[in-house]
């Protein structure tokens, strides 16, 4: 059973992955529903938490029936990241995730997210300061280091968890890579199988179907998977990854209504939790993937983008499922 802290999260939890702009509430409840074990809120800037710009308050609404559930934050400031802990307290996650592994210039140079990985001392005093702000369990999430000539995530397991870090997730990446190349998971064997470790340890990185998940599962012997980009309009994926677990058969891929169920869902949830307006517009980037492999979707696609009001988006979905259900079924 892997537990962190308190929380058991079964014999091989599959996390999805904090993706700013994308794992927000909706997005959450349809991969909840499709199995997701554990789940964050995408990353939340200490300093925009303590400016209270509206933005930043709003990505800490979190549901109880997501839990259990981590709030992520990130920040280069020691009291900054205290002062964002004693706010993400008061909403009650499950658990407090610190961010170390954001590549984006914007947050880099602040001195945070990946920022830190050139600083480990930095890094600890960061992850004390949240941990001593908090009754809930701290996890945080990393890369395996800065560059090729730094890839420091060994030394940084063994101090994070001496300072009272109760698991981690490793991205296979350096932050030079950014997103290029394919993710290494050698290294995060390495964490894995290191003695002194005995947090668990969740691997992160290229998942994207079950029978990947199952050979990494064997391969480099992690606690659980951390799943981000292969869940974005496809969060059936933790449920055929279980399915394939369990039985060593694939899941059918869902079909057609499926789809436009899981997108209607998706949508509503949106427009219910940011407004009509709002709720719209940000789910236009769900849908190339929701629909992903129609051949001749893009007119349909320009139309549930430019659908201007609730009701006009939900009946071209119906539409959607009226003109392809037949003929697409199998291409899908
Ligand atoms: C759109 C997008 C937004 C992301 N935002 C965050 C974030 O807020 N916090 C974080 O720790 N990682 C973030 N990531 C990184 C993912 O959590 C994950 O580590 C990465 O995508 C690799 O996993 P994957 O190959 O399964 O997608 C983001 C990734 C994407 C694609």
């Amino acid at each position: 059973m892997v537990k962190i802290g308190n929380i058991s999260l079964g014999e091989f939890p599959l996390l999805l992955a904090p993706m700013e702009d994308v794992s927000d509430p909706p997005f959450r409840a349809v991969c909840k529903e499709n199995g997701a074990d554990l789940m964050y809120t995408e990353f939340i800037s200490s300093e925009g938490l303590i400016r209270d710009a509206i933005k930043s308050r709003q990505k800490l609404d979190i549901f109880d029936y997501e839990k259990p559930i981590g709030i992520q934050i990130f920040g280069g400031d020691e009291e900054a990241m205290a002062m964002a802990t004693s706010i993400v307290n008061v909403t009650q996650p499950d658990l407090v995730d610190i961010n170390f592994g954001c590549p984006v210039k914007k947050v880099v140079t602040k001195g945070a997210g990946a920022g830190v990985l050139k600083d480990i001392d930095l890094m600890v005093r960061l992850t004390e300061s949240v941990v001593r702000s908090t009754d809930l369990p701290v996890t945080v999430k990393t890369r395996l280091g800065w560059d090729e000539s730094s890839k420091n995530i060994e030394e940084v397991a063994e101090r994070l968890q001496d300072v009272g870090i109760k698991a981690l997730s490793i991205h296979g990446r350096t932050r030079q890579q950014m997103y290029k190349g394919e993710a290494d998971w050698s290294l995060i064997a390495k964490v894995k199988n290191n003695p002194r470790i005995n947090i668990p340890i969740f691997g992160n990185g290229d998942i994207d179907s079950p029978q990947k998940a199952l050979e990494y599962k064997n391969r480099y012997g992690v606690d659980g998977l951390m799943i981000g980009r292969a869940a974005i309009g496809y969060p059936w994926i933790f449920n055929e990854i279980k399915h394939f677990f369990e039985t060593g058969e694939t899941l059918p891929p869902p079909n057609l209504d499926d789809r436009v169920e899981t997108a209607k869902k998706h949508l509503k949830f949106s427009v219910e939790w940011k407004g009509e307006k709002l709720g719209i517009f940000e789910m236009r980037r769900h849908y190339t993937n929701y629909f992903r492999g129609i051949p001749h979707f893009k007119p349909y696609r320009t139309r549930l983008v430019e659908g201007e009001n609730y009701q006009a988006v939900l009946d071209t979905l119906d539409e959607v499922n009226e003109v392809f259900s037949a003929q697409m079924f199998e291409n899908i």
